[in-house]
């Protein structure tokens, strides 16, 4: 097979189905940029409630969203969102975001921000000089780059994604978050056509990254 010479890892799945952590390490092992969606959501939701934005409040969403100044700034392999030149830090992960970021996801305006800006990392993973771009989330290898290279969804039995978020010490319902992805009009949780599934519900971290691992390392011809 031809070696692309630049190649789009997608992955999506539901709450807490092992994503990011498979993402970084795939960055890691063969030099992609990690872009991971969910925290950018999380980002923009954690700015909203900072502003006393609320998301059944369309007009406000939209008059936050057009002052909100969006760029990327890179730490070791990761694209880190900035907002207005500001990280937004810890906070993205509060009970307050975890309730409220799915609520501000089903809104079209603010994806379609998210949509230009996701699409424009592949540019900056180049310019960085990366082999590649790993992006995690919930519509990337079906609306964000559907001709990706290598596309994979994650799954998982909502239990035990509800065990993994609170052995890292969270409040989040997980479900309920699935529930409202999978249901909004625009954009929806969903398998991408032609997909590699995964169910993790019984495997560990790392098999899950050889699994995925074994893939690209096959197509790229590297061992
Ligand atoms: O880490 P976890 O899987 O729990 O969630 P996340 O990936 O941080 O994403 C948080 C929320 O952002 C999701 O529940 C979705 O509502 C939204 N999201 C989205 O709509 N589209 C994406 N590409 C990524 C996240
Ligand atoms: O990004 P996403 O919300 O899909 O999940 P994550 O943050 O990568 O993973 C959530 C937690 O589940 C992490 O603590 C992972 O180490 C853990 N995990 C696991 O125990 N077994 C798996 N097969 C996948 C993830």
């Amino acid at each position: 097979m031809k070696q692309p010479l630049f190649i789009i890892v997608a992955i999506d799945g539901g709450a807490a189905a092992g994503k990011s952590s498979t993402a970084r390490v795939l960055s890691e092992r063969f030099n992609l940029m990690h872009a991971d969606t969910g925290s950018y959501f999380r980002a923009l939701t954690a700015e909203m409630l900072r502003r006393g934005v609320s998301p059944g409040d369309l007009p406000a969403v939209r008059a936050a969203l057009a002052d909100m100044k969006l760029a990327t700034r890179i730490a070791s392999r990761s694209a880190l969102i900035e907002i207005g030149g500001r990280l937004i830090g810890s906070e993205i992960r509060s009970p307050e975001v975890n309730a409220a970021v799915s609520h501000f996801a089903a809104i079209p305006e603010l994806r379609s921000v998210l949509l230009e800006y996701e699409r424009g990392q592949a540019a900056v993973a180049r310019e960085r000089g990366f082999r590649g771009l790993v992006m995690d989330g919930r519509d990337i290898g079906t609306v964000i780059f559907p001709d990706a290279d290598f596309r994979f969804f994650l799954h998982a039995d909502p239990a035990e994604r509800a065990r993994r978020r609170e052995k890292e010490g969270e409040r989040d319902a997980v479900a309920e978050r699935d529930r409202i992805d999978s249901s909004r009009k625009t954009a929806p949780l969903a398998c991408p056509a032609g997909a590699t599934s995964i169910d993790s519900t019984h495997m560990t971290l790392q098999q899950v990254i050889e699994r995925m691992a074994s893939s690209l390392a096959e197509a790229l011809g590297q061992t």
